[in-house]
Order: C-alpha cells, then sequence, then structure tokens
C-alpha cells in the first residue's frame, strides 16, 4: 500500500479548484451519508479494465474514452443515454476493425459532473458571480442562488451515476450491443452520410466479415462475446470530498478502490506533485489518468509517473495528451522520448478536444479539421517515436448539437446557434464522433495494408 496515505491525507495537502461551500457542516454530513452508499463500481471490474489496458500499453489494443464534457441534472433521459451509447458503440466496431486489435470501451460518463474553471467568477455586463463548477457542485443558472455550492447536489450526482451506470449495464450486457444491431446502424450512418463513397469500403469490409462469420458459424446467438461487450465508467476526480467517501477497501484484496468510477483522471490544472489530486490518486488501485497540456515537462511527468504508478505497472496509467494540432508536434516527441527512457509503462492517448477549442461568433467551438489533425499528428509521432498510439478521448454526444464547426455536414459558424446544447466545452455530435472513428480506422487499415505489402513484396 501507498506510504502515508489514506483516504483523506489529501486534505493535508494545498488544493486547487475548491468550491467554496458556505456550510461546511452540511459538506461534512452530505460527506458522511455517501460514504454509507453502496460502491458504483467494484474492485474486481477496475482490475478487469487495468489488465485490459496493459494490454493497449504493450500495443495490443486500443483506447477509446469518451463522452460528454460534462453531465447534467437536466439531461438526464434514456433517449441521451442510449443516443450515446448508439454512436460511442459503432466507433468502437470501426476503430475495432481498423485496428485489428480489442478496442477498450470507456464512457466519459456516469459521474463526469465536476468541471475545472479557469477563473473563480464570471461576468456578465456589470453582474459577477462564482462561476459554474459543474451540477454536482452549483447550477448554470446566472444568478446567485444556483451559483452557490450545494453539498445536496453530490447525493444527486451519485444517485444519476447510479441510475446511468445501471441502464449502460444493460445495454452492454443484455443485448443491445449485439454486433449485429452496431452493423446496422453503421450501414445507417453510412447510407445517410455526404460523404458515403468514401466511409463505403470500410463498411463493406465490415460486412463482408460480419457474412463469413456467420457463414462458419460464430453468430450472437452461439456466441455471446458477438451480443455483449465490456463498457467502463470514468470522470475527472475534481471533487475530491465525494471521491473519498467513495472510496472502499477490497475485501479481496486490502487494496483501496475509488468505487465511483473505473476509471478517474486527474486534470491539466491539479496535477500538481505534492498537492491534493495527485495525493488522492496515488492510494487509490484503479486505472488513472493524467492530463498533459503544453506546460508539462518532461521531468515534471516522470515525477509524476514516478509518484502515481511507483512500481511500474502495466495498466495503471494513461497519459491523455492535449496539446493543440498546432502544439502537438512541439511537445509530444519529448515526453514519448523520456517515456521510453526511464522504460516506464504507459498508455498514450491523444485528447484532441481541449486544445483545440476557439471562440467563432462569441461560442466557444472546434473546428473537426483541427481535431482530426491533432490526432494525425498523434499517430504520426507515434510512428517515427516507434511507440504505440494507445487511444484517443474525446467530448461527444449521440445527439445531432451544432458545437463544433466542420464534418461532412460541414457546419459553419453561422449554424452553431442552432442547436448549441453544451454545459461546458463543445461536443462533437453522433455524425462528427462517427466520422472521427471512420477516417482513423481507415488510416490504421491503410497503414497496416502498407506494412504487409512490404512484407510480402
Ligand atoms: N465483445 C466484443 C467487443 O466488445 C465484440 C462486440 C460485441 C462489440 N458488441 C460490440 C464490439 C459492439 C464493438 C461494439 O469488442
Ligand atoms: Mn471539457
Amino acid at each position: 500500500m501507498a506510504q502515508n496515505w489514506n483516504p483523506s491525507s489529501w486534505r493535508q495537502k494545498p488544493i486547487q479548484q475548491v468550491p467554496d461551500y458556505p456550510d461546511l457542516a452540511a459538506l461534512a454530513a452530505t460527506e458522511a451519508q455517501l460514504a454509507t452508499y453502496p460502491p458504483l463500481v467494484f474492485a474486481g471490474e477496475a482490475r478487469r479494465l487495468k489488465t485490459a489496458l496493459a494490454n493497449v500499453s504493450e500495443g495490443r489494443g486500443f483506447l477509446l474514452q469518451g463522452g460528454d464534457c460534462a453531465e447534467s441534472f437536466a439531461e438526464h433521459g434514456a433517449d441521451n443515454i442510449r443516443d450515446f451509447f448508439r454512436a460511442f458503440l459503432q466507433m468502437a466496431v470501426a476503430l475495432t476493425f481498423g485496428a485489428q486489435q480489442p478496442v477498450v470501451k470507456i464512457g466519459r460518463i456516469a459521474g463526469q459532473f465536476a468541471k475545472p474553471r479557469s477563473s473563480n467568477v464570471e461576468r456578465q455586463g456589470e453582474v459577477e458571480l462564482p462561476s459554474y463548477r459543474g451540477d454536482i457542485i452549483n447550477g448554470i443558472e446566472f444568478n446567485e442562488k444556483a451559483r452557490i455550492p450545494d453539498p445536496e447536489r453530490q447525493i444527486m450526482a451519485y444517485r444519476q451515476s447510479a441510475a446511468t451506470l445501471n441502464l449502460l449495464r444493460a445495454f452492454a450486457q443484455g443485448g443491445y450491443a449485439n454486433l449485429d444491431n452496431v452493423h446496422q446502424w453503421m450501414l445507417g450512418f453510412v447510407k445517410d452520410s455526404p460523404q458515403a463513397e468514401r466511409y463505403r469500403k470500410l463498411a463493406d469490409r465490415i460486412s463482408e466479415t460480419m457474412d463469413f462469420m456467420k457463414a462458419i458459424g460464430i453468430t450472437p446467438e452461439s456466441n455471446p462475446s458477438l451480443r455483449e461487450t465490456d463498457f467502463f465508467t470514468s470522470h475527472e476526480a475534481l471533487l475530491l470530498g465525494y471521491e473519498q467517501a467513495l472510496t472502499r477497501v477490497d475485501s479481496t484484496s486490502g487494496d483501496w478502490y475509488a468505487t465511483s468510477g473505473h476509471m478517474i483522471w486527474i486534470g491539466d490544472r491539479t496535477r500538481q506533485p505534492d498537492h491534493a489530486h495527485v495525493e488522492y490518486c496515488r492510494g487509490i488501485k484503479n486505472p488513472i489518468g493524467l492530463k498533459c497540456g503544453p506546460s508539462m515537462t518532461a521531468d515534471g511527468l516522470i515525477e509524476l509517473i514516478d509518484i502515481l504508478n511507483p512500481a511500474n505497472e502495466a495498466g495503471r496509467l494513461t497519459l491523455i495528451c492535449r496539446f493543440g494540432h498546432d502544439k502537438v508536434a512541439e511537445h509530444l516527441p519529448r515526453l514519448i522520448r523520456a517515456v521510453q527512457k526511464e522504460g516506464k509503462k504507459v498508455v498514450w492517448s491523444c485528447d484532441p478536444m481541449h486544445g483545440n477549442t476557439i471562440t467563432l461568433n462569441s461560442y466557444k467551438t472546434r473546428p473537426f479539421e483541427r481535431i482530426l489533425l491533432e490526432v494525425e499528428s498523434f499517430f504520426q509521432i507515434h510512428r517515427a517515436e516507434g511507440t504505440h498510439p494507445g487511444g484517443i478521448h474525446i467530448e461527444m454526444t449521440g445527439n445531432d448539437v451544432t458545437e463544433c464547426t466542420g464534418g461532412a455536414r460541414a457546419l459553419s459558424g453561422a449554424d452553431l446557434a442552432d442547436r448549441y446544447h453544451t454545459h461546458c466545452d463543445p461536443r462533437l455530435n453522433a455524425d462528427q464522433a462517427l466520422e472521427l472513428a471512420f477516417l482513423l480506422a481507415e488510416r490504421m487499415k491503410g497503414g497496416r495494408d502498407e506494412k504487409r505489402m512490404v512484407v510480402n513484396g
């Protein structure tokens, strides 16, 4: 077990991004109450995810992580969850085919409620109020009452997470994730896309493979792995009082686990090695993520890896890189080289969202082309360094929103006002998310075909 660590040891450390709760007794009472509630996930599942990620870190798998920037209490309908899952699974199929490797599926969901903010206050005209910090903390409405941090929201977030996770588990194991279904949805997407011609090639090859499997008797009826999938949850472990309340000892191993989700990550703003968020995360055994932005130095990264993964366990640590399409070439190679030189085992994942945010017509948006560019550079750099581009981490929704520009439907700045629904950052809509998966799958497949030709030719 981590030395001098316990679930509350983070409280002795400096901390960033803490909400200013007016009633600390009420906060303590809520945390005590949460501590009596059942865990949302169990340790065995987190271990299983760690094993899957260990394979990714060794080049035998690909990680797909995605979901809302921030979940909200207002949008907690079954349709939302279903539509997200539907888009996500289609991406997973395309990527599985493209990579010819298992895809580890992790949602930013069932717990992704707390947001770090660049400013403690938000100003509109003459009025200044505390910033919105996510539904688990305060309300998004711009009025004084809504912006007061309310502990009761933690209970609501817990209950919403439980209900969301329940439905996701049912979908993943109960037949909805049947590969035949997902394949049919995918064909529908391709047929309706303005880029249908381009995507059809890949879709046809997947169809042929499905037909071939059927012909030799491998069907969802005969084979549970074709009708079920492993789906895991994740969120940023920002609100540490909530995380602590859900930190439990696993009776089989005696180890501490965060039971608020399978994987949790540390944000780029809260990764100071001697601060609270790193302290909390070093002691729990879940797989964890670490966001790496342009300010991450090679030495700083190695220091954090030593703290967070002292045993150099494969699958424990995923580095989620978010540099921006124009900065990735400047920053990623030096981090890869440092990690290689020290022999550290990590999963390299690309978050092409957070470094590519711009303001257009006073909307925060992200051009699809830049998102694609960052992922492509990420792949190229890994190929050049001889390391495995292990995955992507994206903000997406299953709905037809207009938050990111570009894509096959060429959303423009003028379209943003139509359906701009996000509670925080702009997300890829279902079509854009699927396009990204298809374009990546095509590229991965192309890269392999090339290699094969070199070997055979
Ligand atoms: N069980 C396999 C997997 O999860 C195959 C599979 C079944 C699948 N349903 C799926 C893959 C939906 C992607 C999407 O990889
Ligand atoms: Mn975000």
